[in-house]
């Protein structure tokens, strides 16, 4: 090695140490300064969110501008999916953008966006914790600083198609056998219905999807240290369930093409016997405008596990503030008018969407209009939460490659997962 390059490298490592000690007096070093800067100034905002499907995110806001003339907040509206949401927040984020102020942040990139000092740390009590569901405010911080306040939870439900299931005398499934065996039972009388779908597009839906059919076959995509261990044989008995529902019928072919609303828009049709689905779907399918064929038709259950009772992915949304957004203090307000119990409990009638509030989990008033609460509650408070990764596109990305080649058969479901341990022990590292 030439003295050019002993020398060079010891001015990076400088340079590196430098920008780590300067970065150490933010946000992390306690009392200190904001990173991004403090929680200052008011006036109008933006607020960042994935394509409202419920309709009532213009509506609370609405709410807000109208007794806040002066702090109005503007949403900018980003695609449907998942990945294509993060995609924008991140070039955003990368360029220092102030586009953004409030982000309407998945729970799964709460690390990316603290590590990156991309979203400021929040102060310690903005959320109540004893209020919120436990798993929900989890999802908010890092490395035990709150960087987001939970919004919405969310956790997977089997609708199923109670008219039908009655008519053959049927139970809900809690396994996988119990499924498949309505299934043959239903088709008898009803040929054209597809059995199940879920989300199994290439996007963060199929990792949801992937990750509950190894938990609910006994196995873990990482370990509770976060090392991967998905190469067992119980995550190949989940992703096999799902690859031979696919070969032999029991998922119909096109559901490969399904994010949530294409799968929702399934069993509105009436197509479905069965949809692994978010609450959202519930208040959608219920509707009798005429937008759904199975209103007052359906009903909705745990997920059924291989052998025994399934287990949800943990889903839901935070919001958080950019770091290079103006105006947080207002942002800030506005974050704690949507977590606040009424906005979450008008929020709740209007969409049916999960929570994160703990007590309207056993209101009355509210059980008797969406009866499964009890059920969704523990749902999430069981629910398995998908890796947590600085890294996490990458994460995702991996897990989606290999959930798919597997199930379009371009790979054995031993090498897909084979492959996809390897990977993850290098991005997980
Ligand atoms: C829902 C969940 C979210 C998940 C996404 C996948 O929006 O709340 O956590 O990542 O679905 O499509």
């Amino acid at each position: 090695m030439g003295v050019r390059t002993t020398v060079s490298r010891a001015t990076a490592a400088l340079g590196v140490a430098v920008l780590l000690a300067s970065c150490g007096s933010g946000g992390d070093g306690g009392g200190g300064e904001q990173p991004g800067g403090a929680l200052e100034g008011r006036g109008e905002v933006t607020f960042a969110t994935g394509k409202d499907t419920s309709g009532n995110m213009q509506k609370l806001v609405d709410e807000w501008n109208s007794s806040h003339p002066n702090e109005q907040v503007r949403i900018i509206e980003l695609p449907e999916s998942a990945d294509a949401q993060r995609q924008q927040m991140v070039q955003n984020a990368q360029v220092k953008s102030d586009a953004y102020t409030i982000l309407n942040l998945d729970v799964v990139w709460t690390a990316e966006f603290a590590a990156n000092r991309w979203v400021v740390e929040l102060p310690a009590d903005t959320v109540d914790a004893g209020k919120f569901l436990e798993p929900a405010v989890k999802t908010a911080k890092y490395r035990d600083k709150l960087y987001a306040a939970p919004v919405y939870s969310d956790g997977g439900l089997l609708y199923y198609r109670k008219d039908l299931l009655d008519a053959a005398g049927l139970q809900p499934p809690k396994t996988w056998a119990e499924l498949t065996a309505a299934c043959q039972a239903v088709k008898a009388t009803q040929p054209a219905i597809g059995c199940y779908a879920g989300q199994f597009e290439k996007y963060e839906g199929l990792t949801v999807n992937f990750d509950e059919a190894v938990h609910s076959a006994g196995g873990d995509v990482v370990d509770a240290s976060g090392k991967p261990v998905v190469d067992s044989p119980e995550a190949k008995a989940g992703l096999d369930a799902l690859v031979t529902g696919f070969q032999q019928g029991v998922i119909p072919q096109k559901a490969i093409t399904y994010k949530e609303e294409e799968g929702r828009r399934a069993f509105q049709a009436g197509e479905l016997l069965f949809h692994r689905q978010w609450p959202y779907q519930w208040n959608l399918a219920g509707k009798t405008d005429g937008s759904s064929q199975v209103a007052g038709k359906f009903d909705v259950a745990p997920l059924p596990g291989l052998n025994g009772p399934g287990s949800s992915t943990l889903g839901g949304h935070n919001f958080a503030i950019s770091a290079f957004g103006k105006n947080k203090a207002t942002a800030l307000d506005f974050i704690k008018f949507f977590t606040s119990e009424p906005s979450q409990r008008s929020n709740l009638l209007a969409t049916s969407q999960a929570p994160t509030l703990a007590s309207l989990y056993d209101d009355a008033e509210l059980i008797k209009q969406f009866p499964y609460l009890p059920t969704l509650k523990e749902s999430i408070l069981s629910a398995k939460p998908r890796p947590q990764a600085v890294r996490y596109g990458d994460v995702t990305q991996a897990i989606q490659e290999a959930a798919y080649a597997a199930l379009t058969g371009a790979k054995p479901s031993d090498v897909a997962l084979k492959d996809l341990q390897a990977k993850l022990q290098e991005l997980l590292k």
